[in-house]
């Protein structure tokens, strides 16, 4: 954790500040109170336990989330039964909102036992209008609902919540926002990786997909306040880091002084003690030459490209909003593929967008064995309101859509095995992660291109960056052993 202002220094009868990030230190200060006066009733702290759906954005952010609980005074719990939950939703597909709706249910069972739990719920799902009229009427046992473009005001929100006299949800959710707040806390899940976000929101507005609705327009943070945080993750022990972004190849269009990802690629190389960096997702129309060349001929950017797809026919692409053709990307994949032999190429298909035809189906096969992908996410088509595609006439019917993600998951998982297949025997860099749950004394390390090796090991070799022999290839991971333990 850093910039942690001290709590206890507040003067809390004065006004709070307007300025952020005082205003919410200030808010951090006043629910500290709270928690102690907790502590004094129940002779312990409150706990809060948080359940993230969704993408590494929304990992994030349920690390900032942890960050100003912590801040506060609360212990982290492993269950629901805490003091405090909060679900960070996803709403990309509608299974993740049922998921969500599926937690709420049990939710209330426990805060009927105790009336005194807190629920809260934030982030992608609560941006949608129907969803909120949904929870107004059937889940009035929540206490908080906010948004995406406020996780900031998260403390302020808090007070308001144990100040409430009134029964009943308090809801502040923002249309959209141009507002960056730098150096709030952060509690992060790895001490050895860390995301950082490089950019908030997204402008492609691809037909099917509602990301822009509830992430807003795409803004940057300076290239500065991210090296500044970086540094200090370094100092704090982080060696890899994830530059995260909707669409990084965009990154720094709207800065004052506009920079390219690229160009913020290599001042963040230049990190000393930093190892690794990864950045997820890119945008195949935005990827640049430019790009590719510090990509080649960086010593720390890992060998993984995710290079979404979506669909192999150019026709779908068209009505997708996608702006390149079956050529342009499956040109931009070999060259990338030429030029960095390593790399690991991974990638999100969609089947059943509306209107896919078999022999749309037939291109995106095509794709697949063509680039050769080493993994893919498959995805069944889900229709969102608000989207241009929800309004698209001809949905492909459910018969169809099942039989051709079989047929594309089969493809996918040949071209992947195959692609692992190549690298069996050989000595690779992994940063070990964990150790196995199921037998410790094996350890999981990540490969540069992303693929994960189970090795003989225990805790001490966590965070290190340890060269592996990958001796068995099991088709999406590998058994290996250590050939050395690096000195970090
Ligand atoms: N239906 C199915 N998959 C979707 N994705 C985004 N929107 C939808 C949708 N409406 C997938 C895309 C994207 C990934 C994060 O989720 O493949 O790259
Ligand atoms: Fe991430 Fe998109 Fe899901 Fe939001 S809707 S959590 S941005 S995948």
């Amino acid at each position: 954790m850093y910039y942690e202002a001290d709590l206890d220094k507040i003067d809390l009868n004065s006004e709070p500040p307007s300025e952020e990030p005082a205003r919410q230190y200030y808010f951090m200060a006043k629910c500290k109170e709270w928690v102690r006066e907790f502590e004094r009733k129940n002779g312990r702290p409150p706990t809060a336990f948080t359940q993230t759906f969704g993408c590494q954005m929304n990992a994030r952010d349920s690390e900032k989330l942890a960050g100003i609980l912590k801040n506060i005074g609360y212990t982290e719990a492993d269950s629901e039964k805490a003091d405090f939950v909060i679900f960070n939703t996803c709403t990309v597909r509608d299974n993740a909102n049922q998921r969500v709706y599926g937690r709420l249910g049990e939710l209330n069972g426990y805060k009927r036992k105790n009336p005194e739990m807190k629920v809260a719920l934030c982030g992608c799902m609560m941006q949608e209008p129907a969803v909120i009229e949904k929870l107004r009427k059937s889940y009035s046992f929540v206490d908080l609902v906010f948004g995406t473009h406020n996780i900031f005001k998260f403390a302020e929100l808090l007070c308001t919540v144990y100040e409430k006299e009134q029964k009943g949800m308090i809801i502040d959710i923002w249309q959209d926002t141009d507002k960056i707040v730098e150096n709030l806390p952060v509690e992060r899940k790895y001490p050895f990786k860390s995301g950082v976000n490089i950019m908030f929101g997204c402008n492609n507005f691809c037909s099917y997909c509602i990301v822009p609705y509830v992430r807003g327009r795409e803004r940057s943070r300076e290239p500065g306040e991210i090296i500044r945080e970086i540094e200090r993750l370094v100092q704090d022990g982080v060696v890899e880091i994830m530059l995260l972004g909707q669409n990084v190849n965009s990154y720094g269009k709207n800065l004052d002084e506009p920079m390219t990802f690229a160009q913020l690629l290599r001042e963040v190389e230049k990190i000393e003690g930093l190892r690794r960096i990864r950045f997820m997702t890119s945008h195949p129309k935005d990827l640049s030459e430019e790009l590719i060349q510090v990509m080649k001929e960086s010593k720390k950017i890992c060998r993984h490209l995710h290079l979404p797809l979506q669909s192999g026919s150019t026709d779908v692409l068209t009505r997708m909003n996608r702006r390149y053709t079956k050529e342009q990307y499956v040109e931009l994949a070999l060259k990338i593929r030429k030029e960095i032999p390593d790399i690991a190429i991974t990638t999100d298909i969609i089947v059943g967008f509306p209107g896919e035809t078999e022999a749309d189906l037939e291109d995106t096969l095509d794709v697949v064995r063509k680039v050769k992908y080493d993994n893919a996410f498959t995805f069944i088509y889900s229709k969102r309101t608000g989207t241009p595609a929800a309004a698209m006439e001809n949905q492909v019917p459910e018969e169809q859509v099942k039989t051709g993600f079989d047929k594309l998951l089969k493809v996918v998982q040949d071209t992947a095995k195959e692609q692992a297949a190549k690298y069996q025997g050989q000595v690779m860099e992994a940063l070990i992660e964990e150790v196995n749950e199921n037998d410790n004394h094996m350890v999981t390390g990540r490969l540069s291109n992303n693929m994960l090796v189970h090795l003989p090991g225990d805790a001490s070799m966590i965070g290190k960056l340890v060269n592996v022999s990958l001796d068995q290839c099991h088709g999406f991971y590998y058994i290996g052993h250590a050939a050395d333990v690096q000195l970090l």
